[in-house]
Formats: C-alpha cells, structure tokens, sequence
C-alpha cells in the first residue's frame, strides 16, 4: 500500500478543490492506502534568510511529510489562468534547498477544479512546469479537470457524481501504478 499526500491548493472553506482532495482522500483510504494533508495556508512566504536558518517548523514538516510520501496528490483552481500564489508557493518551500527538492523524483498527480466549465485546466501547463523544475515525476494520465464542480459536488462536501468518480479513480489508479513501477 502507498502513502499519499494530498495538497488543494485552495484557502477557501467551500473550496471544490479541497472537496476534490478530500474524495480522493476517501477513495484512496477504501483501498487501504495511507493518506496525508499538506494544508498550504500553513506556510510563511518563501523567505530565503528562514530557508537559510531552518526556522519554520511548518516548512519542516511539511518538507518532512512529502518526503516520507510515495506520492503527491495536488489539485488547483485557475486563478487568471494558473495556480494560486498559496500554491506555488508551497511548491517552491519543497523545491528548496537548492539540490535538495522534497518533490525529487516524487510521483505527483495533478488535477484542478472550477465552478466553470473548463474546470480549472488553464491552471495545469503551468504548474506542471514548476513540478517538473522541481523534480517531480508526473503520472502520465489525460489531463483531469472538473468542471461545473459546484453543482457537481455533493451535500457533505465531497464529489459523488459517477463520472467525476470515475475520473478521479483513473488517476488515482495510475498514481498507484507509477508509484509500483518506481519501487
Ligand atoms: C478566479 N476564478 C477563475 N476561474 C477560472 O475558471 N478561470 C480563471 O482564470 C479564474 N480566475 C480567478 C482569479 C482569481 C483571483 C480568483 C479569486 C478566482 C474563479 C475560481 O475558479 C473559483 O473562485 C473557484 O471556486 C476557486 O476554487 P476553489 O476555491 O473552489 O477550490
């Protein structure tokens, strides 16, 4: 069984994407994996003087808890076309020290959510790049967007319609699949 961490990349309490890490935090629980939760509103802005002093026990726990992952489940909303700074920046807190990425070589699986039609998907080349610069290994899979997320979403918070299921299954089996294949 894999442990996977999840990341949303989204402050807000009615987030779709927090609704979106919190199914796939169920599905991946069915299936006897271990989860965890990077909460990125956790962190301080990337400051180099607090990376250069080790000074945030956020940041070290956070690091701590990526490394210790099989894999990272992250998903964005679009904010003007790419991942909110909240998100980055916990991406570049794990990219860090410089040669020593927490993302190194991790399996990362990424999706994004919206209450738009194009669910987010705007947001996804970007990151992508940053996740590759940081190392990261990501699971190969069509892009996986949902769109239309609110009215999609059920009453406790998370995602019960069929087809958003599905895709997220798909994704998660392939982060599985990727995580074997390194192992
Ligand atoms: C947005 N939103 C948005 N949506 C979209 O589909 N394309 C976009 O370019 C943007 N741009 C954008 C910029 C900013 C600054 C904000 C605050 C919002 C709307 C966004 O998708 C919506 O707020 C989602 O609900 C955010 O995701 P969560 O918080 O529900 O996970």
């Amino acid at each position: 069984m894999a442990k996977i961490v999840l990341i949303s990349g989204s402050l807000r309490r009615d987030s779709v994407n927090t609704a979106a890490v919190a199914t796939a935090r169920r599905l991946l629980e069915q299936d006897s994996h271990e989860t965890g939760t990077l909460t990125v509103g956790e962190l301080p802005f990337y400051h180099f003087d607090v990376e250069e002093a080790d000074s945030s026990a956020a940041v070290r726990e956070a690091r701590a808890l990526v490394a210790s992952a099989d894999a990272v489940v992250i998903s964005t909303p679009s904010y003007n076309g790419e991942a909110p700074g909240v998100l980055k920046n916990a991406l570049d807190w794990l990219s860090r020290p410089y040669g020593r990425s927490a993302l190194s070589g991790k399996t990362v699986a990424l999706l994004s959510a919206s209450p738009g039609p194009r669910g987010g998907a705007d947001a996804q080349p970007a990151l992508r790049e940053v996740l590759r610069r940081s190392g990261a290994a990501l699971v190969e899979h069509e892009p996986v967007a949902i769109g239309n997320a609110v009215e999609l979403r059920g009453q406790d918070g998370e995602f019960t319609d069929p087809e958003v299921l599905a895709v997220l299954q798909s994704l998660l089996k392939a982060t599985v699949v990727a995580v074997a294949a390194q192992a």
